[in-house]
């Protein structure tokens, strides 16, 4: 007679008992660490590393920045001091600096040295719980200073002939990526010839080369009878997600077009003329012997 009633104080302690546990549970699975990072920097520039996250500061054990496999920072609330390394120092390719709260690192004048993959983690205390951000791939790059140069050997075609011009970009980390377009649209990559990277002496730039080669044809040539070709060259080769070149450098120019004289049609025309008023003459011809 009396089992109902236990069994329903039970229910209530064991509610009563998991309701702090369910709480922090919760707070576990709603925390959440992001990494705020740069996947292109500029040499010689400053990276700022945010490891963003949604623990309230008297809930924070323990913040780590990673490089690799590596831990290059550690803030721990409870320690005195809090950080480890406790001051300014430089580690492989930058000078690394600190926010007070342990949030944020400052990568200070970039070396190739410093690209790699980051990482950061941050520890709760109750429950203990660590969560780790997305890694992300910082590259450090040498941006392009100008535009690419485009060569040709003549700046006038005729339709018909074949127009041959060459890219270069200027030096860069890593070689820029050259892409073609003719009157604002890419070239087929057919018609492109990518010269191997030519290295340049200091910073370990490299400069690319590629030929574009097309037969000209009418419709290349727009109303005004010019073709337009530019070539683009960016760091990386293709957009990332973002939509995104990390360095991008273009230039356009103008080529004229001259239409070919129209020989063959005019002859075809010439003889299908002939052909015909011969025709008609045989046929007249023979309506005179044939009545
Ligand atoms: C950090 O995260 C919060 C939410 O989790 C977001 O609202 C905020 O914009 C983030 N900060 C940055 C700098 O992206
Ligand atoms: C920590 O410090 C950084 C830089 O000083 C600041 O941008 C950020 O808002 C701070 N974050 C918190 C949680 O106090
Ligand atoms: C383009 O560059 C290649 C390799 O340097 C060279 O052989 C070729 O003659 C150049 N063509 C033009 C049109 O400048």
């Amino acid at each position: 007679m009396q089992r109902p009633v236990v069994g329903h104080w039970r229910k209530i302690l064991l509610l009563v008992y998991s309701l702090p546990l369910f709480s922090y549970a919760t707070l576990a699975d709603h925390m959440n660490v992001q990494l705020i990072a740069p996947q292109y920097i500029t040499h010689g520039s400053t990276a700022i590393l945010l490891c963003n996250h949604t623990v309230t500061d008297d809930l924070l054990h323990k913040i780590e920045f990673m490089k690799g496999e590596k831990r290059i920072f550690q803030y721990i609330k409870e320690r005195n001091p809090p950080y480890i390394p406790d001051k300014p120092v430089y580690i492989d390719g930058a000078k690394m600096e600190f926010s007070k709260n342990g949030t944020t690192i400052k990568l200070h004048n970039v070396r190739y040295e410093a690209s790699g993959i980051y990482c950061c983690e941050v520890t709760m205390t109750t429950p203990i719980y660590t969560a780790s951000a997305d890694p992300v791939q910082m590259k450090v790059i040498f941006p392009q200073s100008e535009n690419p140069r485009i060569t040709f050997k003549k700046s006038v075609y005729v339709v018909g002939e074949s127009l041959e011009a060459n890219c270069s970009s200027s030096p860069a980390h890593p070689v820029p990526y050259i892409t073609w377009f003719i009157n604002g649209e890419e070239v087929d990559i057919a018609l492109v010839t990518h010269y191997p990277h030519t290295s340049y002496h200091k910073n370990h730039l490299m400069f690319a080369t590629a030929k574009l080669k097309v037969e000209v044809s009418a419709l290349h040539a727009g109303q005004n009878g010019h073709l337009e070709i530019s070539c683009q060259a960016t760091i990386p080769a293709f957009p990332t997600h973002h939509e995104q070149f990390a360095d991008i450098k273009k230039k356009t120019v103008s080529v004229q077009i001259i239409p070919a004289p129209d020989v063959t049609s005019s002859a075809a025309i010439l003889i299908r003329e002939l052909t015909l008023s011969t025709i008609l003459c045989i046929l007249s011809a023979m309506h005179e012997f044939i009545p």
